[in-house]
C-alpha cells in the first residue's frame, strides 16, 4: 500500500508527528512517503490514491503560513479529487483557541470533501494541553490503516 503524508506546519511539531508515523508503520508492507505542504501544489494528487493529512492551526483558525498557497490553489483550481481517500490529524490547543480549534485541519477536510475526495475514518484531533500529538498519533495510525486495507480490499503481509 502507498500513503503519502502532507505535512501543514508552522513549527515543525506537525512534521515530528508524520515522522512518528513513518516509524509506526516501518516493518509493515507499505511505502510512504512524507511532503511539506510548502513544496507541494495540486498536482500532488495525480491520479489519486491514499493521503494523510497532517496539519497544525495558526493565527485565528488558519492553515500554516507554508500551506496557505496549497490549500488556497485547492480553492481556486478545483481539480477533481474522486480517486482520492484520505485520513485526517489536525493538531490544535483547544485551552487558548478553544474557538477555532483544529480549524486548519478541519478547512483542509472540508475542500478536500468538496473536491470529491473520501475520507477514511475519523479524523484524530489532537489537543496539545492534553496529550502530545506524536503519542496519539502512533496510537491512532494502526487503527486508521486497518480501516484503509479494509475499504481498499488490500490485505496486511504477514
Ligand atoms: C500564534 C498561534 C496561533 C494558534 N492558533 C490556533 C488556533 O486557532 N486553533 C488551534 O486549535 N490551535 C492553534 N494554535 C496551536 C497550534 O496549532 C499547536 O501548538 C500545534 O501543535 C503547532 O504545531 P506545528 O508546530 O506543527 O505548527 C496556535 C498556536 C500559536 C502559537
Amino acid at each position: 500500500m502507498d500513503l503519502t503524508i502532507l505535512v501543514g506546519t508552522q513549527t515543525g511539531v506537525a512534521q515530528l508527528v508524520a515522522q512518528e508515523i513513518e516509524l509506526r508503520l516501518d516493518g509493515e508492507d507499505m511505502r510512504i512517503r512524507t511532503l511539506l505542504m510548502d513544496d507541494i501544489d495540486s498536482s500532488v494528487f495525480g491520479n489519486g490514491g491514499l493521503f494523510l493529512i497532517c496539519t497544525s492551526t495558526y493565527g485565528q483558525g488558519d492553515v500554516p503560513d507554508g500551506a496557505k498557497p496549497f490549500y488556497e490553489e485547492l480553492g481556486q483550481k478545483r481539480p477533481d479529487l474522486s480517486a482520492v481517500r484520505y485520513g485526517l490529524i489536525g493538531l490544535g490547543d483547544k485551552g487558548t483557541h478553544g474557538k477555532t480549534f483544529c480549524f486548519g485541519a478541519k478547512k483542509f477536510d472540508s475542500i478536500l470533501s468538496e473536491l470529491g475526495a473520501t475520507r477514511i475514518g475519523e479524523p484524530l484531533f489532537n489537543d496539545s494541553g492534553t496529550n502530545l500529538p506524536e503519542d496519539e498519533a502512533a496510537g491512532w495510525i494502526e487503527g486508521w490503516i486497518e480501516l484503509c486495507r479494509k475499504e481498499l480490499g488490500v490485505e496486511a503481509s504477514t
